[in-house]
């Protein structure tokens, strides 16, 4: 059991909080563990990615709200003190070792599919592998760009990575529902190649683009079919590929 340190509400259907971490928990940036509550004298666990990086000290995780949800209706109430379950063993495929070196790394999230780029882009490791960086978080409303702050101000600024992120990382966050500067899905901005087009890259290629994805399901769906139609492989633990995939499990 560990203590929750701190909870931040985003909006009434988002929050994040941080807690104390085993000193034996090892993770790599991007992979999961079971997470959850005893509820009713029982574990309640559900997967949730590591939102921090494998250099921090406490652990940190994003998470929605549902009312009524098994987990998440419990799991939005708690406070600095609380106790919560971490797993033991942390898994996943969306690592950098399951991706063919490349120049371009695309990260594409939708809602809480953002967790699993927070902990890669604060990984050292990341920018050692790829000559750029393009994380892409769309939500439906603004107030759902969780972590905007931390991504395009502070982590520039980092006293140990803001000279990496600085020359490698870009963000870019589009708003679906609400007016915003760029207001496409993932999906759509592949297709009409405004995606690569607004870097002045050139269209995704297998050769030289690497992505990995975390979104619903209808998302993963969609992007991995568009990567598909343009040659790009799917990579797994044991084969690394072209791009990898996993869902944004918490749903209820
Ligand atoms: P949209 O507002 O056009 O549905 P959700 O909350 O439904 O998971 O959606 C989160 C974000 O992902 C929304 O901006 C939504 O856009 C977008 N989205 C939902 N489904 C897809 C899809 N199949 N392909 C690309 N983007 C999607």
């Amino acid at each position: 059991m560990e203590r929750v340190l701190t909870v931040h509400h985003w909006t009434d259907r988002l929050f994040s909080f941080t807690c104390t971490r085993d000193t034996s928990f090892r993770f790599g940036a991007g992979q999961f563990a079971m997470i959850g509550l005893v509820v009713e004298g029982k574990p309640l666990v559900r997967a949730y990615s590591m939102v921090s990086p494998p250099w921090e000290e406490h652990l940190e995780f994003l998470s929605i709200k549902v009312q009524h949800g098994p987990l998440t209706s419990r799991l939005q109430h708690i406070r600095p003190g609380d106790g919560v379950l971490i797993g033991k063993k942390a898994t996943g495929t969306l690592v950098n070792e399951n991706l063919l070196p490349g120049g371009v790394l695309w990260l594409f999230a939708t809602g809480t599919g953002l967790a699993p780029f927070m902990s890669l882009i604060r990984e050292p490791e990341t920018y050692d592998r790829f000559d750029r960086i393009v994380l892409v978080h769309t939500v439906r409303q603004v107030a759902e760009l969780a972590y905007r702050e931390l991504i395009s101000k502070d982590l520039p600024e980092h006293e140990l990575l803001g000279e990496m992120v600085a020359g490698k990382l870009t963000y870019l966050p589009s708003v679906t529902r609400e007016p915003f500067g760029t207001t496409e899905r993932i999906t759509t901005m592949i297709e009409s190649g405004s995606l690569t087009g607004r870097f002045g890259l050139p269209p995704l290629s297998p050769e030289r683009d690497r992505a990995m994805l975390c979104g619903s399901e209808a998302m993963n769906a969609d992007v991995r079919a568009l990567l598909e139609a343009r040659g790009f492989v799917e990579g797994s633990n044991s084969n690394p590929g072209s791009y990898v995939v996993e869902k944004a499990f918490v749903t209820k």
